[in-house]
């Protein structure tokens, strides 16, 4: 695999398609819309697009609930229009990367239909069925990722069956080859048309234990909590039997050429890591959650850059993520200076970087009033702040109503900030976030050392954080201040050379020597002389 494989050097951006842009005044993004917007995409610098689901699903958890795999939900356009997506994507040298949910279809997909008709059909043994306990009540402890049990019972058949999130989302018997040969037909159907790869949904869970053991309970668990830290999810995922079903899905994307497999995996890194698969075997990019999961704080930030890399086996290709629509924004959780200096770590740090829409433009904190929420979480669960609205708020395009989002009533309120935070007039403003966004891709893109390059980490204390990054000649230091207080960082004896660029954006072709000091809150990347 060279050094420069696209899905390696470049940036992924993720969009979320009912926020993007919608061009039919439901006040909801669609196909079409973001068709409208790919120029900007090329304008940010990002070399791929991932869109969460489009296809024909109910909508009960956003799209996530898929009742055909092979078809475009209306709400979000027509196969026609999916086909000119791709194709004016590709005509600009982008990469178009679909969301795949394997674990679980919609309640409404024909196959479930006729696995709940009866006992018998043939069918049946496509999702998990179960006979109750002893006691009448569910088969085992487990419970949904969205509360309560994750068992429903079924009247007609005497049965309960099994669901790792809504109940409306019944999951997929994987060990049965009949589902895996419908799914992998279902990826074919999607790399015909031309998808360059694919995101894949929970991967972790896609096999449960053989005997349904109970999980055993947390001891950690505060009422406080999702419900789903109740138990440790022991049994109800990561079992050592879906390597093989993720090998197997990553052999379905080696029948064509430079496609990329992305597995979501919330797991702890020694366990993430084993995604790879034997040999290399499994995804390419396990998705690694852990700037999400860490403090932002300077050293253990350090110290979990330094424990990933070296828990990625030999060969195997790093990723970072900052943010997605199941993940409080970057900016609510640490504020807008940092959320620059976190800007700077995501496009400096070795291995792919995938950008979540609306960051770019510092979108923050967002408040969803209570007869405004749609997240089926936030409902099952009201009250404890798990709410994914706030994350999933409408993309400002410009000082127009909605932002230029919509045309009619949007689905979710836009972050009231829109009027003056949004695409157009940050556009002009040389010291605005999406500035510094598009410098960051930029530089990257032109420098090896920025993305493929070798990691090293510089010694620094307390709310500093330092490292170089090295390519052929090319070595560039990063010093980021995760602090609100100035903060000076010492170089090795005579390091010395200029600033490139600070995330204030006021300090180009600054010269060093021997160190280099920081404002509050500020990150800086600068070239080392030889
Ligand atoms: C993970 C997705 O990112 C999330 O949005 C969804 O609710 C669950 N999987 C269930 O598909």
């Amino acid at each position: 695999m060279p050094e420069t494989t696209w899905w390696k050097r470049g940036v992924v951006y993720q969009i979320y398609p009912r926020s993007f842009q919608d061009s039919n005044g439901d006040g909801i993004g669609d196909l079409a819309g973001i068709r409208q917007r790919l120029d900007y995409l090329v304008s940010l610098g990002v070399d791929a697009v991932w869109i969460s689901p489009i296809y024909t699903s109910p909508m009960a958890d956003f799209g996530y609930d898929v009742a055909d795999y092979c078809g475009i939900d209306p709400i979000f356009g027509t196969m026609k229009d999916f086909d000119r997506l791709i194709e004016a994507a590709h005509a600009r040298g982008l990469k178009l990367i679909l969301d795949f949910v394997p674990n679980h279809t919609s309640d409404q997909h024909p196959w479930f239909a006729e696995s709940r008709s009866s006992r018998t059909n043939p069918k049946r043994d496509w999702y998990i069925w179960r006979d109750s306990a002893p006691d009448g009540g569910p088969p085992n402890n487990w419970i949904s990722n969205f509360g309560g049990p994750a068992w429903e019972w079924d009247e007609a058949t005497g049965q309960y069956y099994y669901h790792a999130f809504l109940k409306e989302q019944p999951d997929l018997n994987w060990r049965n080859p009949e589902v895996r040969q419908a799914m992998y037909d279902a990826l074919r159907f999607w790399l015909d048309r031309g998808v360059d790869g694919f995101r894949v949904d929970v991967i972790w869970h896609l096999i449960k234990d053989a005997e349904f053991r109970d999980n055993p309970p947390n001891v950690a668990y505060q009422p406080s909590q999702a419900e789903i830290n109740r138990f440790l999810q022991v049994h109800s995922a990561d079992q050592p039997e879906v390597h093989e079903v993720v090998g197997e899905m990553r052999r379905v994307l080696e029948e064509y050429p430079e496609r990329v497999l992305i597995g979501e995996i919330y797991l702890p890194l020694e366990r993430l890591v084993t995604y790879y698969g034997q040999d290399l075997s499994g995804a390419h990019l396990p998705f690694n959650f852990q700037l999400i999961q860490t403090a932002w704080n300077a050293r253990e930030i350090a110290a979990l850059i330094d424990e990933y890399e070296a828990a990625i086996p030999d060969g195997g290709w790093p990723n970072w993520v900052l943010g997605n629509h199941d993940q409080p924004r970057i900016g609510a959780r640490i504020g807008k200076q940092q959320a620059r200096v976190a800007a700077m770590l995501l496009l400096t740090l070795r291995g792919t970087p995938t950008l979540y829409y609306g960051d770019e433009i510092g979108i923050g904190k967002v408040e969803i009033p209570e007869d405004a929420v749609q997240d089926p979480w936030e409902k099952n669960e009201p009250g404890l702040g798990l709410s994914r609205d706030p994350e999933r708020t409408p993309m400002h395009w410009d000082g127009s109503a909605q932002g230029g989002f919509t045309t009619g009533r949007p689905w979710l309120p836009l972050d009231p900030t829109f009027t003056q935070c949004h695409v157009e007039a940050l556009s002009k403003d040389p010291t605005s976030i999406l500035t510094l966004y598009r410098r960051l891709i930029a530089l990257r893109r032109q420098h090896l050392a920025l993305s493929v390059g070798r990691y090293v980490p510089v010694e620094a204390q307390g709310d500093m954080l330092a490292y170089e990054r090295r390519h052929g000649s090319e070595r560039f230091v990063v010093a980021l201040n995760l602090g609100h207080r100035p903060h000076t960082l010492v170089l090795p004896v005579g390091a010395n050379g200029h600033v490139v660029l600070s995330t204030f954006l006021d300090r180009d072709d600054e010269p060093f020597d021997g160190q280099v000091s920081l404002r509050a809150d500020e990150g800086l990347i600068a070239l080392l002389q030889d």
